[in-house]
């Protein structure tokens, strides 16, 4: 018998392309595809890319560039774009780099083993759609293949897509309209993946607090779904993101106070704490009425650490708005923030507006991120003395060390020469370090 095939896979973006990418390699694993951690040997090359700022998209480009000698190595080397990048750019991909074989979106590498068919004859295969069906019903998975155990923490995506249309966002344009899967799929997937091992889930969606998946009588929201996995034996914290303030219901924010299964960590991006901008940018909520949720949510989970999206330099952004969302960070005081300089991405709104100065940009960006690394720091020193869950995720780089994450999602090293992956323990914070707390058993 012949060596199996090597897919090597590189993924860029959020969360999502990190959940889309395992599918895809089930996909061509039921082909005979097995993974391998480097290009070098791979037959076949996939980058399940990202488009939401330039820079990113750009990478893919110098990033297929570097194929170029493996192929000119190995004539049989088959080289695909998935991802936001290929939904985005499509053709035009195959037309900048010649040397890509195959483009697919996001909602259609369900279709990867029928493409890769054709790119094996020689042919290049290029599938953009947004089709009806549902990719997660039609993705080929491996026969009689024993199951892999899992790392303790795993993504299970329940939600796909978004009608927001944020001025400055591809996401509407690059992953289609809101969708939400099933219950009964998301809790066999969920039921599944504790079977392997799996002891926390995060519930992916580009809006999943939108979440409206058909169940029994009816339609259920997020914060439904949450308390069915909340009886899953087994299963020890949940998780969900990305949250969109317009749609933090009231059964949501209840279930922070009152599920003990889902942890104390929100991400909710206000993007700018200027109403001005906030307008601008299409986000229809108001700094005040972000705040005024704020409050709502520590109300019933006191401890919530929570987290943010921030983009400077959004076009007509002047220094009073950079002021007003300075002022907004203060009042929250974030655990943890994603910033971004504004990026503009053609085809969007934003795109045909005036840019902020460069400079201006820049120094707007690093000044939130200096006061958001204050936050950050003081709100990590004020763990020193807690106790927390902290679940094993991998041994640390010490003798007898563990590292894993904790209820409020912060890195911890703890002394732990009993511990296994998958551990969930009672630990004592003892010290901060910039991004991680170190911690002792407690018992
Ligand atoms: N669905 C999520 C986030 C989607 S993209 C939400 O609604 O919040 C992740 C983050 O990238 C966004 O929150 C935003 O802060 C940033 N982002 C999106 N488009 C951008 C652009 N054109 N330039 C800079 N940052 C951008
Ligand atoms: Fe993009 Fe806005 Fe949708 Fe988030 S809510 S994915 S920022 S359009
Ligand atoms: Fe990027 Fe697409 Fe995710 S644009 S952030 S990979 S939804």
């Amino acid at each position: 018998m012949s060596d199996p095939k090597k897919l090597f896979i590189r993924t860029y973006g959020c969360q999502m392309n990190v959940y889309d990418s395992e599918r895809m390699a089930e996909a061509l694993g039921a082909d005979g595809y097995v993974a391998t951690d480097t290009p070098d040997d791979a037959d076949m090359i996939l980058l399940n890319t990202c488009h939401i700022r330039e820079k990113a998209a750009e990478k893919v480009y110098s990033e297929l560039g570097r194929f170029k000698g493996l192929k000119a190595d190995n004539p049989d080397l088959k080289i695909g774009v998935a991802g936001c990048v290929a939904q985005a750019e499509g053709e035009e991909i195959m037309r900048r780099q010649p040397l890509v074989d195959l483009v697919v979106g996001p909602q259609t590498y369900h279709r990867l083993p029928q493409m890769m068919e054709q790119v094996a004859k020689g042919e290049k295969a290029l599938d953009t759609d947004f089709p009806e069906e549902d990719k997660f019903e039609h993705l080929p998975v491996r026969h009689g293949a024993k199951k892999a155990a899992r790392n303790p923490s795993a993504f299970l995506t329940v939600q796909e897509g978004c009608d927001k249309f944020c001025a400055f966002c591809v996401v509407p344009y690059t992953r289609g309209a809101e969708v939400s899967r099933p219950v009964d799929r998301i809790l066999n997937e969920a039921r599944d993946l504790v079977e392997r091992g799996v002891r926390e889930i995060t519930l992916l969606g580009q809006n999943v607090n939108a979440y409206h998946g058909a169940g029994e009588g009816g339609d259920w929201s997020l914060a439904r779904l949450i308390w069915a996995l909340d009886k899953i034996d087994g299963l020890e914290r949940i998780r969900f993101t990305t949250s969109h303030p317009n749609d933090m219901s009231d059964d949501l924010i209840e279930a922070h106070g009152t599920c003990a299964k889902l942890m104390p960590y929100l991400h909710l991006p206000v993007q700018s704490g200027s109403d001005k901008i906030l307008k601008r940018m299409n986000r229809s909520h108001t700094a005040d009425s972000y705040l005024r949720l704020i409050e709502r949510i520590r109300e019933a989970r006191p401890d919530i650490l929570l987290s943010g999206d921030f983009i400077v330099g959004f076009p007509e952004e002047d220094d009073q708005d950079f002021e007003d969302t300075m002022a907004l960070i203060r009042e929250v005081k974030y655990g943890q923030a994603y910033s971004f300089k504004y990026s503009t991405r053609p085809g969007t709104p934003a795109a045909e507006r005036a840019l902020v100065d460069d400079a201006v940009a820049t120094d707007r960006l690093h000044r939130l991120q200096a006061l958001i690394t204050e936050q950050q720091r003081a709100i990590q020193q004020r763990m020193v003395g807690k106790e927390v869950g902290v679940l094993f995720e991998k041994a640390g780089r010490l003798e007898g060390q563990m590292v894993g994450k904790s209820d409020h999602l912060h890195a911890v090293h703890v002394h732990a020469p009993d511990g296994q992956v998958g551990d969930l323990r009672r630990v004592r914070i003892v010290d901060s370090a910039p991004n991680s707390l170190a911690g002792e058993l407690v018992g």
